[in-house]
């Protein structure tokens, strides 16, 4: 392939009895957005059409269920278990088609693991689970405490009746005009329960041994080939290493691999994990780029038909190196396509910097969506699940803008108006954009964030925003503006206790913000490091406490961890949550092969501090009143807090101004990225405040302020 700097990423491969144009493959992604019935709408469509008008060859859309009455992956899985589904999926199909792609849809039964229904699930085996990081986690209400689901075995007609439902969601699929149906054999789900030495205890044909582990998903790919005939491909998914003691290993692997082909499978996609280690099943940002690869490397090695590689596969350099290394036979992207669906065509196009690249919070797309049973969102792609930021429309009436703080929020505020013609300013008080984020740049394991506070400032250079920096403008300043956008963030707290000013404490800004001399947008080196000692107490459990800890830990500190709430950062996504507990303990996620902490971490709970001695003694009280104390070299001040102040004078003023991000509630990352994409659309034609002081474009004709 020519005209393009990856030939290999771009050179055609053959599925069975299809070809595909390119070797990009969207591996499943249930983006939890089908309608209640799992039928398809038009959120369902476009999210898949965008990826494939982005290039992508072959689209594998996400977890669709065969029986919906016993399990769902998530609330608004597609479902394929009935013929009136099949119009539907036959758009879904064709829209895809319209664009070149090939593609398929995978069908998941989720056993123990459904979001829906909540109770009798049905599985391999009797078991009793409580899988935090998974969407059909045990929901635990307010006043409650886990107690883990319970878990029904299936008799044998259950099982038979599902292999039927299995064939007949093929045939539907097959009828939709689909080019492929997959199965979902990985992440513990319904057939990977089957396939498990550790999840399977049965002792008749369906348990035991490895070909009786096998005989669920094989009786099934035999069903579909009855009824679809044995050409139409079927693909399977599963975990070439679970990561937990007792589970599957990649000599196991390597064994499934052998047999499966000789089933008759047309493509091997190769995938990571079980739920109970989300880590390496749902990748959180500590994960590298490519740590997957090697497991479809030697797999590769043992069958003829294509082998997919997934799991943090970002960056299309890497990609075209393990393609031309023979290491795999397509790159398979979920995440990164929900960030940028785009990522073919720009990669194609040698425009790598026009990437968008996911950054694995896993904040959208998962914590605050298919686990609360949401639709899927991206915390830093507004157009997932919001079709109004696809194609965006100039405004009809040009403004001239002020962006108070060059943060995630405010650059996104400036992003999106300036692509609709306004005339944006953006002022911020540092000497470069980004704000929190570049608290992330210097804490192990975090700063993929960099990629985005990177990409977001490539785009307001290439929009001709203008950035006023090292300045904390005055409301005299901001007067000419049509309108400003108050995007400050959140101020460290200080609360009013004896000894905060003293010189040991500091703040995690002070502690995390970026000083490399490499930086191209910090090129002075701000010197000496905040926390001068070993021993140091963190008093706060929100982002910038935590990243303090990852920093401190990761440097060999001890580090004590103070804070008021019951458990430590409940807010935390579960999947970075495991891992970065894991570390606190001195040892790692799984599949990661990082330093770990020389000392543990030790988290002090329903605590708080209440005087701080100059020489480093520290009175902390708990929730009864108890006074201890502990003896450390510095405190860190991890809690934030917004300052309305200066946005109620600009109002009082009668400017038109508004506030986003963290300066309007302490959220995250998404919180403020999404708050600056909707001020860049509502601003537009008769620009007004509405009665919550929110900025609106106008009202419906005949209704005037
Ligand atoms: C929102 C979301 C939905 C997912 N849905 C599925 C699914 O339906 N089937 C599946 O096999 N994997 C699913 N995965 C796992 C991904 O396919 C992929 O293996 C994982 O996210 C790591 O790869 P990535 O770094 O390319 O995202 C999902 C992941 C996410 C974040």
């Amino acid at each position: 392939m020519k005209n393009t700097p990856y030939p290999n990423l771009f050179e055609p491969i053959r599925i069975g009895n299809f070809d595909v144009q390119n070797r990009i493959c969207h591996v499943p992604t249930d983006i939890c957005s089908a309608n209640a019935d799992g039928s398809i709408n038009d959120r369902v469509i476009t999210y898949h059409e965008e990826i494939a008008k982005g290039g992508c060859g072959f689209i594998i859309c996400g977890a669709a269920t065969p029986d919906k009455a016993t399990g769902r992956p998530t609330v608004c899985c597609i479902a394929v278990d009935e013929d009136p589904l099949i119009p539907g999926l036959a758009s879904l199909a064709e829209a895809m088609h319209r664009h070149g792609a090939k593609c398929a849809v995978q069908v998941q039964h989720p056993g123990r693991q459904a979001a829906w229904p909540r109770k009798n699930l049905i599985s391999a085996t009797d078991m009793v689970v409580d899988i935090p990081g998974s969407a059909g986690h045990e929901v635990i209400y307010a006043e409650g405490a886990a107690k883990g689901k319970a878990i029904r075995s299936m008799n044998v007609e259950e099982i038979y009746d599902l292999i039927e439902k299995f064939g007949e969601a093929g045939w539907r699929l097959q009828q939709a005009g689909f080019d492929s149906v997959e199965l979902h054999g990985a992440h513990g789900y319904m057939i990977a329960q089957f396939m498990s030495e550790y999840v399977n205890r049965r002792n008749d044909r369906f348990g035991g041994s490895f070909i009786n582990r096998m005989r669920f998903v094989l009786e099934i790919i035999n069903r579909i080939k009855l009824k679809c005939g044995k050409d139409f491909p079927i693909g399977i998914r599963y975990s070439a290493e679970e990561w937990l003691e007792g589970t599957r290993k990649l000599e196991e692997s390597v064994k499934i691999a052998r047999l499966m082909e000789e089933s008759g499978i047309a493509y091997l996609d190769i995938s990571a994990g079980i739920f109970e280690v989300p880590g390496p099943t749902m990748d959180p940002m500590y994960y590298p780029e490519g740590w997957n690869t090697y497991t479809a490397e030697e797999i590769k090695k043992h069958v003829k038909i294509p082998v997919i590689t997934s799991h943090t596969l970002r960056d299309p350099d890497y990609c075209e190196k393990i393609l031309a290394e023979g290491k795999t036979d397509m790159v398979g992207l979920s995440r990164q396509m929900i960030a940028d669906p785009y990522w073919g065509n720009k990669a194609k196009a040698g425009k790598k910097e026009e990437i968008r690249k996911c950054i694995s919070c896993l904040v959208g797309c998962w914590q605050e969506s298919l686990m609360i049973k949401r639709h899927m969102r991206c915390a830093i792609n507004p157009a997932v699940g919001d079709e109004r930021f696809i194609n965006i429309a100039p405004a009809e009436k040009k403004f001239e803008v002020a962006v108070v703080g060059g943060g995630p929020g405010g650059m996104e505020t400036a992003r999106i108006a300036t692509l609709r013609g306004h005339s944006v300013t953006i002022f911020e008080k540092t000497g470069e954009l980004g704000g929190a984020i570049l608290c992330c740049c210097t804490v192990h394991g975090k700063n993929k964030m960099r990629w985005y506070a990177d990409w977001q400032r490539r785009q307001i250079k290439k929009l001709n925003a203008e950035v006023r920096c090292n300045i904390e403008p005055a409301a005299s300043d901001l007067k000419g503006f049509d309108a400003v956008i108050l995007a400050t963030g959140a101020k460290v707290a200080r609360p009013d206790i004896p000894g905060i000013d003293l010189p040991l404490v500091v703040s995690f800004e002070d502690v995390l913000r970026c000083k490399s001399k490499n930086c191209e947008y910090y090129p002075e080196d701000k010197g000496v490091p905040a926390v001068t000692g070993d021993t140091v107490l963190v008093w706060g459990d929100h982002f910038g406490a935590a990243d303090t800890i990852e920093k401190l830990g990761y440097e060999g500190k001890k580090v004590y961890v103070v804070t008021e709430n019951m458990e430590f950062a409940e807010w935390m996504e579960p999947c970075h949550k495991d891992v970065m507990v894991k570390r606190f303990a001195q040892s790692n996620g799984e599949g990661l092969k990082g330093k770990t902490f020389a000392k543990p971490v030790t988290v002090i709970p329903n605590t708080s501090v209440f005087e701080i001695k100059k020489d480093g003694e520290v009175v902390i009280v708990d929730s009864s009143f108890k006074r201890s104390t502990l003896k450390v070299d510095n405190v860190v001040l991890g809690w934030v807090e917004p300052d309305h102040s200066f946005y109620k004078s600009l109002l009082e003023q009668g400017v038109k101004v508004t506030m986003i991000g963290d300066l309007k509630k302490v959220r995250n990352l998404r919180g403020a990225v999404t708050d600056g994409a909707n001020i860049g659309l509502a601003l537009d034609k008769e620009l007004m405040l509405n009665a919550n002081n929110g900025l609106i474009a106008n009202l419906p004709t005949g209704i005037e302020l």
